[in-house]
């Protein structure tokens, strides 16, 4: 896999780079681009460090839609457009760009997320005051897998600050009532991916989805929590795959 930078305003902006494909990938809340290696081995395509993430610069973000520019820019600066994948936070980004940069998107993939993310008020207030106990509380609810959720209690312990950052501007998506009321309409070819055991997008938000995008499709993997992508590689890429097969 290698490693390189784009310049995008005055930031450095860091990808990790698969097999050459139109595909972007994008993290969730105190992640970084290493958690699509798998997918980058597997299926190929770019995988993004949003700015106060990974090996990309700071930059102050005061909402989705300042992370969603960054990354329509790279993939305007990469390939023009690509398959939009987002988990969590991701996917809020990807519907971001979808709504703001529609050029750049040929399709979505929409992982472990939701049209409205909000947040438990005790996860928000434990990452201020107690940001160890929080890490945990967040990998424990975030996996179904135990030592995956251990080695991740570390990793976001570690990226406190940024994970509050993260999920504070989770609290505040929300683009429920424009697709109810159709003002939002996704017209582009959609996959919805969710772990069976997401216990903190549950599979309910992704069936809001099904229901108000009239191309989705949606994949529920078994015995996966929140990081199915992690979680159930195997299963997550045999589903990618088939519906960027059928895009071409
Ligand atoms: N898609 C579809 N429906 C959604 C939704 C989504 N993305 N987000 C919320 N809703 C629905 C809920 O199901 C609920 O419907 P109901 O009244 O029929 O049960 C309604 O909208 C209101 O729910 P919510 O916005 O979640 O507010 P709440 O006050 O009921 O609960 C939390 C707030 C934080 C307790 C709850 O959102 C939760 O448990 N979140 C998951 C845990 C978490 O922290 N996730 C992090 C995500 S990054």
């Amino acid at each position: 896999m290698e490693g390189i930078t784009l310049d995008i305003d005055a930031l450095k902006i860091s990808l990790l780079k698969g097999k050459e494909k139109d595909i972007v990938y994008i993290h969730g809340s105190g992640c970084d681009a290493t958690l699509w290696e798998k997918q980058l081995e597997d299926v190929g395509g770019y995988a993004i460090d949003l700015p106060n993430h990974g090996q990309s610069c700071a930059a102050e973000i005061r909402d989705i839609s300042d992370y969603a520019y960054f990354v329509a820019k790279a993939v305007k600066k990469l390939m023009g457009s690509a398959v939009i994948v987002g988990h969590s936070l991701g996917g809020a980004v990807a519907q971001k760009i979808y709504i703001e940069y529609p050029k750049v998107v040929k399709a979505l993939v929409l992982v472990g997320t939701g049209a409205r993310l909000r947040v438990l008020p005790e996860i928000l207030k434990l990452l201020k005051e107690k940001p160890e106990e929080a890490a945990k509380m967040v990998s424990k609810y975030a996996f179904s897998n135990e030592a995956l959720a251990d080695e991740f209690s570390r990793i976001f312990a570690e990226r406190a600050r940024v994970l509050r950052l993260d999920l504070s501007l989770c609290d505040k998506f929300d683009l429920l009532e424009d697709y109810r009321s159709g003002k939002l309409k996704i017209d582009v070819p959609t996959l919805l991916v969710v772990g069976e055991k997401d216990a903190l997008t549950p599979v309910k938000y992704s069936e809001f989805f099904k229901n108000h995008i009239p191309s989705a499709e949606m994949v529920m993997i078994q015995e996966a929590g929140h990081m199915v992508m992690l979680e159930k590689s195997e299963e997550f890429n045999r589903a990618l795959k088939n519906f960027v097969e059928r895009l071409q």
